[in-house]
């Protein structure tokens, strides 16, 4: 049976900062983020957003395509929860109204959680053919002011319906796995900043890759030139490219000039104006690629690698089905993001101060162009969210 999947949305906030503006405020030059890290503008949530309207906002377009009735899971992975308890996929359960014979939860590992959630769906799907499963990958990538991690911030969420015969992309069955017990990037529970050792994060990214890689082909005996193209995990742009230069070297294969911008060029579009968006962030590469492709992608084979800090990564791979363009959100998209506002310096440093109310008070919020779903408020410490359009 043919399971994957059958369609996919992306979402990010209608604000963001220019890395110019935050160089210049910061002394950095400029050139250290367009081209050291490879990012040229940052998401930034404005207090009305938060990942369950993000992830809402993701899941309407494709939930309309569909008989909703046929969901019978949603898996939401973050790593921005909102709630020590309730899951994230409860709340947009709600808001999209989903049928209540229906399972919702919440998976964490870092940047991972939407990875794993792809792959349990699979499985659900592959015991249950006519069922269908909502996956969400939703973040706020939030680092303490002036540090290195800083202009890697971002935010966004990529929706996703696997279920069996699908239109945009069949996974294949056989994935390569690492996990290992480290201290890269962690945030305990009393913080609502990441911390992070950010060279070493690097540095076991690449390890897991290779590892993940080997496990993968010693699976398949797939080599390298079986992939028309990869989506890395994107903590920043030029993350994806050192990892592809990396797995080229570590399978004796030598780029030529051009092959690297071929082979993962079109993924790194959205991340390079959106920022990270941690547990989304691969399938907002997938949605750039499936996007901005001039190729035709049908029948082509795309290597997929997930990374989670802390760390499990996994290295897969799927196929693209034949009248996929057909099925995606590309106008959306291309509106969503030319539409966005600029923030001044003072006004980000603004929303990042704002502290979220905590003393159990009526709250409303101010309304910004968050859309359709907008968190108007909190009252008795239960966010209150609406759909505004
Ligand atoms: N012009 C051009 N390039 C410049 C430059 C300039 N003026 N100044 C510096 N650069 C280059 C540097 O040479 C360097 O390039 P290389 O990596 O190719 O050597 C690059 O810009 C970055 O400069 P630094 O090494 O000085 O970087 P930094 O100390 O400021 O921090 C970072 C970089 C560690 C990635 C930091 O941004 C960080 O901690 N980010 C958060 C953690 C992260 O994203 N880790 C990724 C792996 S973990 C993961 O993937 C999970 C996740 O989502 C978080």
């Amino acid at each position: 049976m043919n399971v994957g999947i059958d369609l996919i949305s992306f979402y990010t906030s209608n604000y963001f900062i220019e890395l110019k503006t935050l160089a210049t405020t910061r002394g950095v030059d400029p050139a250290k983020y367009y081209i050291g890290i490879g990012q040229e503008k940052m998401a930034i949530p404005p207090p009305d957003e938060d990942i369950v309207t993000m992830a809402a906002n993701a899941a309407l377009p494709i939930i309309k395509q569909i008989d909703p009735a046929q969901i019978d899971l949603v898996l939401f992975g973050t790593e921005s929860g909102i709630d020590q308890s309730k899951a994230a996929a409860a709340f947009v359960h709600g808001m999209l109204g989903l049928s209540h014979r229906c399972r919702a939860v919440e998976l964490k590992e870092a940047c991972y959680g939407a990875t794993a959630a792809v792959h349990l769906a699979m499985a659900h799907v592959r015991t249950k053919p006519d069922s269908k499963a909502l996956v969400i990958g939703s973040d706020v990538a939030r680092y303490e002011l002036g540090s290195p991690g800083e202009p890697t911030q971002g935010c966004g969420a990529v929706a996703m319906i696997v279920s069996s015969n699908p239109r945009t992309m069949k996974i294949d069955l056989q994935s390569g796995i690492y996990t290992d017990d480290v201290m890269d990037f962690w945030r305990p529970n009393y913080r609502d900043q990441a911390l992070v050792d950010g060279k070493y994060s690097t540095r076991v990214y690449l390890h897991a890759l290779e590892e993940a890689w080997k496990h993968y082909q010693e699976q398949t005996g797939r080599s390298f030139g079986d992939f028309a193209r990869f989506c890395y995990h994107l903590p920043f742009t030029r993350m994806a490219e050192k990892a592809h230069e990396r797995l080229a070297k570590f399978c004796g294969v030598e780029l030529a000039a051009g092959d690297l911008e071929r082979q993962i060029g079109d993924t790194l579009f959205y991340n390079r104006i959106t920022g990270n968006s941690y547990a989304a962030s691969l399938y907002v590469g997938l949605c750039s690629l499936l996007d901005r492709s001039a190729e035709d992608l049908g029948g082509k084979r795309i290597g997929m690698y997930s990374y989670g800090s802390g760390c499990v990564a996994e290295f897969f791979s799927g196929t693209i089905q034949p009248g996929y363009c057909a099925h995606l959100q590309t106008a959306r998209h291309a509106k969503m993001l030319a539409e966005r506002a600029e923030l001044t310096f003072r006004q980000y440093e603004d929303i990042y101060n704002l502290r979220f109310p905590t003393d159990g008070g009526d709250h409303e919020f101010t309304r910004y162009r968050t859309a359709p779903f907008r968190l108007a408020g909190v009252k008795a410490h239960k966010r209150h969210y609406v759909h505004s359009a």
